[in-house]
């Protein structure tokens, strides 16, 4: 049932370290590609990770995970850093996700809800497929170090997610208010 799936779906942060289907990673991207987009823009772009440029990005991570934590030359430095490696690393299947940007910022903005939509879809049928997301944003996203990377540029393309996906090793728990205390209704 979809309201299960919508549900019981959690933000996963510890995975089995078990690699993720190309099959099944393709049902996630089909499924986030029919997401509603007004004008028909698509202004979703997808970046899947392989292992070389896997460890790479993990550089990146950990250089902006350390300069925030600790002073560089530092022995905490490349303590936080050689654990920031090893955590990205540990992910299963990297996606960065970008938008299309558009000058026009009612379209952005609409294009920003549609890219959205569409990482829900993937999420939603990753549970299906009994695999995990976190949505994640942060420095990495922005590191000019990741446009030169992934050859993208960042004129044209804003990266909004990196979906970190995988067999969950763990499911938290989570909460939300009833709806009724968030609705109101009029005669
Ligand atoms: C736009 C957006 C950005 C997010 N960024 C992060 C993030 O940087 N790190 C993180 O741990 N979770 C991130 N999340 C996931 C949320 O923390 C998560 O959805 C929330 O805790 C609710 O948990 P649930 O997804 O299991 O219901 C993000 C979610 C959204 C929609």
């Amino acid at each position: 049932m979809l309201i299960s799936c919508i549900k019981n779906r959690r933000s996963i942060f510890q995975f089995q370290p078990k690699s993720v289907p190309k099959i099944a990673l393709e049902q996630c991207l089909d499924a986030a590609i029919w997401a509603p987009n007004h004008g028909l823009t698509e202004p979703w772009r997808f970046y899947v990770i392989g292992s070389e440029m896997q460890w790479k990005l993990a550089n990146i991570y950990a250089q902006k995970r350390a300069e925030k934590r600790a002073s560089p030359g530092t022995e905490n430095f490349q303590s936080v850093y050689d654990h920031a490696v090893k955590k990205f690393m540990a992910i299963p299947q990297v996606v960065f996700v970008g938008q299309l940007l558009n000058t026009n910022l009612v379209i952005a903005k609409e294009d920003y809800a549609a890219c959205a939509c569409a990482i829900q879809n993937f999420q939603l049928v990753a549970w299906e497929l009994e695999l995990g997301v976190q949505w994640s944003t942060g420095p990495i996203l922005t590191a000019s170090e990741t446009a030169n990377l992934l050859g993208i540029d960042f004129t044209q393309v804003e990266l909004i997610a990196a979906l970190y996906v995988g067999y969950p090793k763990a499911i938290p728990g989570s909460t939300r208010k009833e709806f009724q205390s968030v609705t109101q209704y009029y005669d």
